[in-house]
């Protein structure tokens, strides 16, 4: 597909928006008000807004390479800061996929260039985790494992970010989620991890503010 029939598909798609929903850009060039951050991986078969039929305006959305959150990424860091204490969204989703490419290769020895700085935490989650994965003899099976257990130590990294604590320190509602995507069926799963308070959170990790 040539790159021009890319924007000729926006003039089509703004179009068929505009007459479905007439109000729907104008209200959204005077402000947003999503109640959700998004934080997903950056593959194209996982696209945010389409998952969860959610429209234009309804979703703030980080993705990178296997939905890392990092207390050191001061650009995901600054995704959750402005959704927090700007937007004040109610519920922060770390969505993960089954079959993740950076889970994969996080889980092998291959050279992955740069990736393998950004993805070295996942052989750290691998690395705590590889009791209960030994015990999975197949190999699908200890990868899609491995992708569960990766949203859930995200979920948990969120929850320790002075953002997350200082809102809960506030009384701010705010639930943090971890679920998981099937690329085969398109199917959404809740993996339970689901925190929403300083009680869900060790002592540690706790600010004053
Ligand atoms: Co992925």
């Amino acid at each position: 597909m040539a790159i021009t029939e890319l924007l000729d598909m926006n003039q089509a798609w703004a179009k068929k928006v505009a007459e479905e929903q007439p109000e729907l850009f104008s209200t959204l060039a005077k402000q947003q008000a999503p109640k959700y951050l998004w934080i997903g991986c950056s593959d194209s078969r996982v696209p945010a807004n389409e998952i969860v039929g959610l429209l234009p305006g309804e979703l703030f959305v980080h993705r990178n390479v296997a939905n890392l959150v990092k207390h050191v990424d001061f650009n995901c860091q600054s995704v959750i800061q402005y959704a927090v204490d700007v937007l004040k969204v109610e519920h922060i989703i770390v969505c993960g996929h089954y079959g993740c490419g950076g889970i994969k290769v996080a889980m092998e020895n291959t050279n992955a260039g740069i990736s393998d700085y950004w993805l070295r935490s996942v052989k750290d989650i691998f690395l705590r985790h590889r009791n209960e994965l030994q015990e999975l003899d197949d190999e699908k099976a200890c990868l899609s494992r491995m992708c569960e257990i990766n949203v859930a130590e995200q979920v948990a990294n969120l929850a320790h970010t002075k953002i997350v604590q200082t809102a809960w320190q506030k009384n701010q509602p705010l639930q943090i989620h971890g679920w998981i995507y099937g690329l085969h069926d398109g199917v959404i799963k809740d993996l339970n991890v689901s925190r929403q308070g300083l009680e869900d959170a060790d002592d540690i990790y706790q600010v004053e503010i």
